[in-house]
């Protein structure tokens, strides 16, 4: 003979029911105001799929771009670039950043080397490569133009990431992509 076994439904109260009810609109509404708050708090995340990522400082620091801004037009700033590069960042004459950025690594043996203002260039120590403010070679033995990295503000955020486009100092395909 088959013993047949019994099915219960469980059973919910019409107070357990609202009371379910009532929390997860309260959860939903207190999530919903303290997203932006949390936001706030949150540090953006870096390496979008696009391989940008945050201008840093030497000691690993997020740099604002007001930082760099509250310096007179024309200066250029050394900030950690893409895989830790050192990158020249700078004012351009209408006081924004330049959305250009120049990566301090020589062409030639890949030194790095300091902004002149006085005669206007990056000069390298080691060999004597000069190149002009947008990174074309003014003197080798530098084999190459400088390479270039895109630079973005949001919300006082400096977003590195790779050149891919066409180089603007020579109208080609850039030698590093
Ligand atoms: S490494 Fe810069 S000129 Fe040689």
């Amino acid at each position: 003979m088959e013993e047949s076994i019994p099915l219960e439904c469980p059973s919910i109260s019409r107070r357990q029911l609202l009371n379910f009810l009532t929390g997860a609109v309260v959860a939903t509404t207190a999530s919903a105001a303290l997203y932006p708050a949390a936001k706030f708090f949150v540090p953006p995340t870096e390496g979008d799929e696009d391989g940008s990522i945050i201008a840093k400082d030497r000691l690993g620091n997020p740099i604002p771009a007001s930082q760099i801004l509250a310096e007179p037009i024309g200066t250029r700033a050394l900030v950690a670039g893409l895989a830790g590069e050192p990158t020249y960042l700078a004012i351009a004459k209408d006081g924004t950043l330049d959305t250009i950025g120049i990566v301090d690594n020589c062409t030639h043996l890949g030194c790095t080397f300091p902004w002149n203002p006085n005669d206007n260039q990056f000069q390298c120590p080691c060999h004597g490569s000069r190149y002009a403010a947008d990174g074309s070679v003014v003197k080798g033995p530098a084999p190459l133009p400088l390479k270039l990295v895109q630079v973005n503000i949001e919300e006082d955020v400096i977003w590195i990431s790779p050149w891919t486009k066409t180089d603007p100092r020579t109208g080609k395909k850039p030698w590093w992509v």
